[in-house]
């Protein structure tokens, strides 16, 4: 897939088919993730990668809009600097690096969800990241069901409203 057609058909995904995603997959996809630009090259990211059904499921209660965690067929992980003015100046190097992820996932057909991360309590007991550390975001992937991933997108605001050339 183009780069482009991969930017045009990511979208959220929250259900998925149950099959599988390859290790080869999901090593292509966290290198994508390590790969991502950040201020002064810091890199304050971690990724676990969840693939185990009961380990899934209990870390879809993390947030309730984490659910689609539970039937995902992998979550990534992003784990941060837990010290939240640390985590504050991180904020922008994690979502480029989360979009790399999202992008790596589009281009190989496979679909990716994020998820907040509200309960670290649960989040630590079930990925076992240092007291340290917080999970700033999580990353579900899989196939989708339904419909592939396809560049459709009507909930975007139109381009002439958003750009602005020369001046506002
Ligand atoms: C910072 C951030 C946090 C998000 N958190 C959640 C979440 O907790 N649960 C969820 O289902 N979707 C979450 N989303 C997905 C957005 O709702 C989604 O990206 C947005 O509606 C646009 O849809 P699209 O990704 O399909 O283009 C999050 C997205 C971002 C960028």
């Amino acid at each position: 897939v183009e780069t482009l057609a991969a930017i045009a058909s990511r979208r959220n995904v929250r259900a998925f088919a149950d099959r599988p995603v390859s290790e080869e997959q999901l090593r292509r996809i966290l290198d994508a993730g390590r790969l991502a630009p950040s201020g002064r090259n810091w890199q304050p990211w971690d990724f676990v990668v969840v693939t185990d059904r009961a380990q899934l499921q209990e870390l879809a209660g993390v947030w309730v809009g984490a659910r689609h965690v539970a039937t995902s067929a992998a979550t990534i992980a992003v784990i941060a600097p837990g010290d939240p003015e640390e985590l504050q100046r991180a904020r922008f190097d994690l979502g480029q690096a989360v979009m790399s992820i999202m992008l790596a996932a589009a281009d190989l057909g496979v679909a990716s969800g994020h998820a907040g991360c509200r309960d670290q309590d649960l989040a630590r007991r079930v990925l076992g990241f240092p007291a340290d550390r917080a999970c700033a975001m999580l990353v579900a992937l899989g196939y989708p069901v339904g419909r592939p991933l396809a560049a459709v997108r009507h909930d975007r605001r139109p381009f002439n409203q958003v750009v602005h050339w020369g001046t506002w």
